[in-house]
């Protein structure tokens, strides 16, 4: 006797539904709360996760699963062998030194660097056409060096970038103006760090462009308090970083929004490190930096040709710069 009695003449289950396998490297603040964030939002079938500290995956794993009551049906494992990644359909990694207060993000370098080599040769072996989703930092040069390693086309290998930054800034606007987070489009690409392009043109509220708004109704152009605005973006991780030692939360839900857009094929547009070289005359070199990408199943769609200002592009490729002549110290 089987432990359920079969319903005669069921019809087979929907050859379409698709499995969906995501790994996700590294169980510290930040992968674990991007692991419990696709948990929450019920992102996949199954969940892989990878780390070194064997003791901290298992419990992670175990703490985990007894959630199981609370959550629908996902099948979670973990294992320091990379052969549990086998046909992951998205890969995250976020194993990494962390910056220590008032570290910037680039100087994680050269130990990031170092781990990706261990990291990526294996993930890009046992899942050779998975999308590899880059949030370690410094994230848009460990981006360009896991382009590398793993040898899979560009637009397989996206870095969180600053889709975070862009949700702080969103954040931060609508607070300003007592609005709904969800009704402020608003854009930051470049470096996901210090260097960062706020795009002031594109800010919009319901559809109402900012700047045109507020000079239509005689407001004083904020030009000084949207400036503000974005040094506390450019703030924010240092000020979270002395406060409670580390982020988590945000990215977490950050990560959750683009797993959600390229494994449901949502086709959505998403601020996010993308090779960049073509774009706005950076042309020095391949790297990657944030532009408004199109995601969906296959990973980068398309990138958006956003208008900038002389400015904004200057700067832009300023900041194509910065990343271009530390990558050109690396001995990958
Ligand atoms: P953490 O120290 O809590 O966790 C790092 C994890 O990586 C540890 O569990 C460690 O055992 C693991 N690890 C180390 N070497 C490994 C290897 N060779 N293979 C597999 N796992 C390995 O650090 P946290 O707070 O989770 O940050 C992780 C990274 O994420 C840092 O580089 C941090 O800067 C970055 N980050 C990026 C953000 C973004 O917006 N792109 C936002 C927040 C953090
Ligand atoms: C952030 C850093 C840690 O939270 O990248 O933006």
């Amino acid at each position: 006797q089987s432990f359920f009695r079969p319903i005669l003449n069921a019809a087979p289950p929907s050859p379409t539904k698709r499995h969906n396998k995501i790994s996700v490297i590294g169980v510290g603040n930040v992968g674990m709360a991007i692991a419990q964030t696709i948990l929450t939002q019920d992102l996949t079938d199954e969940l892989l996760l990878v780390d070194v500290n064997p003791d901290k995956l298992r419990g992670e794993m175990l703490d985990l699963q007894h959630a199981a009551a609370f959550l629908p049906r996902t099948k979670i494992h973990a294992s320091d062998d990379y052969a549990i990644t086998v046909g992951s359909d998205l890969c995250i990694v976020t194993a990494g030194a962390r910056q220590i207060a008032g570290e910037s993000r680039l100087n994680l370098l050269q130990r990031n660097v170092n781990l990706f080599k261990k990291i990526i040769p294996p993930l890009a072996h046992y899942s050779p056409d998975t999308v590899m989703l880059i949030v370690s930092n410094p994230v848009d040069v460990l981006t360009y060096v896991a382009w590398k390693l793993s040898g899979f086309p560009s637009n397989r290998v996206i870095g969180s970038g600053t889709n975070l930054d862009s949700s702080r800034f969103r954040f931060l606007i609508a607070d300003h103006l007592d609005v709904n987070a969800q009704d402020v489009q608003a854009c930051i690409v470049g470096e996901h760090g210090d260097s960062s392009v706020a795009l002031w043109s594109s800010i919009s509220i319901g559809g109402v462009p900012v700047l045109s708004f507020l000079k239509n109704q005689q407001i004083a152009y904020e030009k000084e308090t949207l400036e503000k605005i974005h040094k506390e973006v450019v703030d924010s991780a240092y000020e979270v970083i002395r406060l409670k030692g580390y982020t988590s939360w945000a990215i977490g839900y950050s990560v959750a929004s683009l797993v959600r857009s390229i494994l449901r094929d949502q086709r959505k547009i998403h601020p996010v490190s993308v090779l960049a070289k073509g774009f706005h005359g950076i042309d020095e070199g391949e790297v990657f930096l944030s532009l408004p990408a199109q995601l969906g199943r296959g990973g980068v769609l398309g990138i958006t040709n956003v208008h900038l200002t002389q400015e904004e592009a200057q700067r832009l490729r300023d900041s194509a710069s910065t990343i271009h002549n530390l990558q050109a110290q690396l001995d990958l």
